[in-house]
């Protein structure tokens, strides 16, 4: 376990935002998670992942803790379907990497997405049509108020487009989640609704004797996401900075009076609209505000393209931005990034 006061930040955020906090916390074990004298920490708590979906909007007061918990664990039992067990702190991934050369279906689709397993399973991250919350069956967790161990269903998680329980104003910041059970199979499953998908696979399905394998679609992915995203390894981000707002069918009518804007029926009837498109429509693709600014290949990204770009500019950009789409479409984004 390590703990150490005025920590800084800088290489626990992929924004790159130079912020400190009082305390930081990083243990190995449940057991010392939960031998952690809390009370006596500097207050608030904050429990990070990767740090790939924060903004610091300055400094951190209180006490950030960061869970190294990794293992991955097969439950198999010969069948087709493959429970796997697998701790907070592993890389995201790594995981997906090992159950792809393992050829078991699932995971595949959320390849490179950046960020931790415990944080993948609180913001239900999603990609090319999968959320991570179709793998998951159930999460345990830490409970900080009753001090205790307690288990999820799936359905007690109350997933939702990049939200969960865990998300909840009543709940957030109360469970430190631990380990995640993934069901992956080895059943032929791709998932191909993404069109962006089928295209970068369509010479493996034309070649007669082409396998179709998780792997053939993780390397798939992972060339798609190359192209369009920012590589955190050289530009500092939080992949996309707002969510996709959902507008009614008339609402909808009302941005693309003929129907063209690109857009997804949900089974409600309500409309998805990519925030991509409307910031794209705006002219905002490479404006900036100092340091940050607006991803020229992936306009639903904010970067931290001088590397020293300062959390007010990433909020004025921001609000630039929420500002413009609202004047032009009537349509308010909301930050998927969660800002701290
Ligand atoms: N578009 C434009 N101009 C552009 C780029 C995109 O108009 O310059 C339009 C296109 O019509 C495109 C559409 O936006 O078809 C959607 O773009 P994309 O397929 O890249 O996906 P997205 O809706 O912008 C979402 C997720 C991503 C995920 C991709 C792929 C959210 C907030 N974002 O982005 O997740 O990787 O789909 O499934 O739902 C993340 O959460 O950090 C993230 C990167």
């Amino acid at each position: 376990m390590r703990i150490q006061l005025n920590y800084d930040l800088l290489a626990q955020n992929t924004f790159r935002m130079k912020v400190s906090c009082a305390c930081y916390v990083e243990y190995e074990t449940v057991k010392e998670l939960e031998g952690l004298n809390f009370d006596r920490l500097p207050q608030p708590l904050l429990h990070i992942g990767a740090g790939s979906n924060l903004l610091f909007t300055g400094d951190f007061p209180g006490t950030v803790l960061h869970s190294n918990i990794e293992f991955i664990k097969y439950v198999d039992v010969g069948l087709d379907e493959v429970p796997v067990m697998v701790g907070a702190g592993v890389v995201w991934d790594h995981f997906v990497e090992e159950a792809c050369r393992h050829g078991l279906w699932g995971a595949e689709n959320l390849s490179l997405i950046p960020g931790e397993v415990g944080a993948a399973a609180v913001q239900n991250i999603g990609a090319y049509g999968v959320e991570v919350k179709d793998i998951i069956s159930g999460v345990v967790a830490f409970d900080l108020q009753e001090r205790r161990k307690v288990k999820f269903s799936r359905e007690e998680c109350r997933y939702g487009y990049r939200d969960s329980l865990f998300k909840q104003p009543e709940s957030k910041g109360r469970y430190v989640v631990t380990s995640v059970l993934f069901r992956l199979t080895r059943k032929h499953s791709p998932r191909l609704e993404y069109k962006g998908v089928r295209d970068a696979l369509a010479a493996v399905m034309a070649d007669p004797i082409g396998h179709l394998t998780p792997q053939a679609v993780r390397d798939a992915i992972v060339r798609i996401r190359r192209q369009k995203l920012p590589d955190p390894e050289e530009v500092g981000s939080a992949g996309s900075f707002f969510k996709n707002p959902v507008v009614s069918r008339e609402e909808f009518a009302r941005i693309s009076p003929d129907g063209s804007a690109p857009h997804y029926d949900l089974p409600d009837g309500s409309v998805k609209v990519p925030a991509a498109w409307m910031i794209d429509q705006c002219g905002f693709k490479g404006a900036a505000e100092g340091g940050a600014a607006v991803y020229e290949k992936q306009p639903l990204v904010i970067v931290n393209a001088s590397g020293a770009a300062s959390p007010q500019e990433v909020l004025a950009l921001e609000q630039r931005i929420i500002n413009g789409v609202q004047e032009r479409f009537g349509v308010t984004l909301h930050p998927e990034v969660e800002h701290i």
